[in-house]
């Protein structure tokens, strides 16, 4: 702290102090803070702050969150990137970037640019009028200046270089995008999409990578087909898993995994991994018992059978009572609890290779 010591006036040296601490905060873990881009499945609340419907700040959403207070999150509770951020031993709960109750002294030791509703295709947030992922990065760059000025410059530079960065989109362009809404699937075949997509990733990586990231996870997607409200749109087949839908994701997994491979070999010192929850929601759902589950076809929220956003609210009698008994907390998202099991899955078997 030698730098310190020709400085005289006390509130410059409390100032200083201060900055000392959190600079040392930041700097004390290999991995200084989790970054988040995607959609809902890791979105804390950045679209209670854009004009659109989707939205899940109200109850009972967030009714097993600290204080029983509704986020914006799409759970009952905590988000997979909040319980990877608590495994890296840095917080237990990553802010929204739009929420004004936080600042970049919140946001340097992590922070989430995601927004429920977005997808890697342009198309799939206008559906909703969402953020679009292009617009989750120019955020981020905003980020960059405040951390800049927060930090100073060297700092933040380490600040970005060391952090770790998860991605997690996809579900959206096909379930609410493709599979929903003609246009695309006129447009493209079910592979052209994928290669459509991966393109979109390719270059979403190579702009974190050129503005300084290097530490970076795309998660993949989770067996889609067994979300309750695709299992409700196929009643006509005693609500099963729609296979067809399973079968994208598990490809579009594969193929994802090979950009992963490629993109570290093009992109000097890139850390690029491949996270999958697919496996682990699988058994899950496949097995539920040994993790103390009674439920995986049906949601918490009301009927459990399509109730989200605005439809899952606190006037529904049939919203469940222990939302644990259950895989999914609405139609379209996991509980709480799975979405603690899937993130220390994804820890002891992806990240911690960063910490
Ligand atoms: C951030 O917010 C805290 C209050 O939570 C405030 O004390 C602090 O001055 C703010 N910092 C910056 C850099 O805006
Ligand atoms: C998405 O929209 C943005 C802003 O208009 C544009 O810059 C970008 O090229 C578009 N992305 C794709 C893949 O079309």
């Amino acid at each position: 702290m030698a730098y310190m010591d020709n400085l005289t006036i006390d509130s410059f040296v409390i100032a200083h102090v201060i900055l000392g601490i959190a600079v040392s905060m930041v700097t004390s873990v290999k991995v200084p803070g989790i970054i988040v881009f995607g959609d809902s499945s890791v979105d804390a609340g950045n679209n209670n702050y854009i004009s659109t419907m989707l939205k899940s700040n109200f109850k009972p959403y967030g009714r097993d969150f600290y204080g029983g207070e509704p986020t914006g999150r799409f759970c009952n509770g905590r988000l997979p990137t909040d319980f990877i951020s608590e495994a890296f031993g840095i917080k237990p709960v990553i802010p929204a970037y739009l929420d004004p109750k936080f600042n970049v002294s919140h946001f340097a030791t992590g922070v989430c640019f995601a927004s429920a509703g977005t997808g890697f295709d342009n198309a799939t947030s206008d559906v909703l009028s969402v953020i679009p992922l292009w617009k989750e990065l120019e955020y981020y760059k905003e980020f960059q200046k405040e951390l800049n000025d927060y930090l100073g410059e060297e700092k933040a530079k380490e600040v970005i270089r060391e952090s770790l960065y998860l991605i997690s989109v996809g579900t959206n362009d096909f379930l609410e995008n493709y599979y929903l809404i003609p246009k695309r699937s006129s447009q493209y075949s079910i592979e052209e999409y994928q290669k459509l997509l991966l393109g979109i990733a390719d270059n979403f990586i190579a702009e974190l990578y050129e503005a300084g990231a290097r530490k970076i996870s795309i998660v993949g997607l989770p067996p889609m087909g067994c979300l309750p409200l695709e299992r409700t749109r196929n009643f006509m087949f005693g609500i099963e898993c729609v296979k067809e839908h399973n079968l994208v994701a598990t490809d579009f997994n594969v193929k994802l995994q090979d950009l992963v491979m490629e993109i570290n070999q093009k992109l000097h010192g890139i850390q690029l991994v491949f996270s999958n929850p697919y496996d682990i929601m699988w058994d899950i759902i496949q097995n539920p018992d040994p993790f103390g589950f009674e439920d995986v076809a049906t949601a918490c929220c009301g009927t459990g059978l399509f109730e989200m956003s605005f439809l899952c609210d606190k006037f529904n009698p049939s919203t469940c009572s222990d939302a644990n008994e259950y895989v999914f907390w609405d139609a379209f998202h996991p509980t709480h609890k799975a979405n603690s099991i899937i993130a220390n899955h994804l820890f002891k078997n992806y990240l911690i290779q960063f910490q």
